[in-house]
């Protein structure tokens, strides 16, 4: 399943309520880099616009917009989720916030609508926070970095957070909160599926299961099934039978090391222009230019 298929209006609602999570350290280490490096970063960067892929509710991204000149004329503000809540809701609060900011909200699918994103008017960058990145499989990782790689121009840059390879306690942890914020996340996916195509999924038959797989540096996470059942998928003609223990793969969020992102991003025709990562080496934001 692909990670989109998450954030309807309550999933999204339910992701900002694990980014405060105590286990779900990943949003405050990325907070803590943000604040130490965005007053150098646009200092020097100096963008004319920014744009913000899976921008989510952009809480982050205020402390990047409060060391701009955002007043200087034409500076615009992109924020692009696929989820319309998010955008339109972020929207709102931004233009009461930074009223003389242009603000173009776009609703799309990062791996499909790039081409939505109007031609640059200045100098760009690119945020990409979260580690949504390690959503995707590395497949397409390397495509969608292809992809954003065609959007850069050569003083362009491209910001983006990931989390690290580090102790399987703490990412078990991350992905296996005590309010079970994370678990009602992953059994959203079946209310998402039931409306989209028509399928009579019962959360009830499942259990949340997330654990860090070590081998391919990555949180699977999945619902497993209960007991033998079946399950039909109407607009996609689908029967589907469960066994007892059988799961439904959700989700993988891939963890990386300097070596392995960098490799990524040499597929992608990119190179690692900065790296900044918090004081206990949890999470990286990487700055990412053109080779
Ligand atoms: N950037 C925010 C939100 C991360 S959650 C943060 O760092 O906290 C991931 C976000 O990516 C969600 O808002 C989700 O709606 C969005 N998203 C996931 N898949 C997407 C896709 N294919 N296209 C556009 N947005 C997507
Ligand atoms: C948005 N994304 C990077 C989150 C993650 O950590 O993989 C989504 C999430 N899944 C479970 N908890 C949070």
């Amino acid at each position: 399943l692909k990670p989109k298929y998450f954030y309807d209006d309550y999933g999204s609602d339910l992701f900002e309520n694990i980014t405060e999570l105590p286990e779900y350290y990943l949003t405050r280490a990325e907070t803590s880099i943000i604040n130490t490096i965005s007053s150098d970063l646009m200092r020097t960067l100096d963008p004319t616009e920014i744009v913000e892929l899976g921008s989510g509710s952009s809480v982050k991204t205020q402390s990047f917009l409060n060391n701009w000149d955002y007043e200087a004329s034409q500076r615009t503000f992109i924020p692009f989720d696929v989820s319309r809540s998010i955008v339109e809701n972020a929207s709102k609060s931004f233009l009461a916030s930074y009223p003389k900011l242009n603000i173009h909200g776009i609703i799309g699918d990062f791996e499909r609508h790039l081409e939505k994103i109007p031609k640059p008017s200045g100098k760009r960058l690119i945020l990409f926070l979260g580690s949504t990145l390690g959503n995707l499989d590395p497949e397409f990782q390397v495509k969608f970095l292809t992809n954003i790689h065609d959007l850069l121009l050569p003083l362009d840059r491209l910001l983006i957070g990931i989390d690290l390879v580090k102790n399987e306690t703490l990412l078990n942890a991350a992905y296996n909160d005590s309010a079970g914020i994370t678990a009602k996340f992953n059994k959203n996916i079946l209310s998402v599926l039931n409306n989209r195509v028509g399928s009579n999924f019962d959360e009830h038959n499942f259990e949340h299961y997330a654990y860090y797989n070590q081998n391919t540096t990555r949180v699977e996470m999945h619902l497993v099934s209960k007991t033998k059942h079946d399950v039909f998928l109407p607009k996609i003609n689908l029967h589907a039978t469960f066994r007892s223990e059988e799961t439904i793969w959700t989700e993988s969020s891939y963890k990386f090391t300097k070596e392995t992102i960098e490799d990524v991003l040499v597929q992608s025709g990119l190179r690692i222009a900065q790296w900044h990562t918090d004081k206990l080496s949890s999470f990286a934001l990487v700055l990412v230019g053109l080779r």
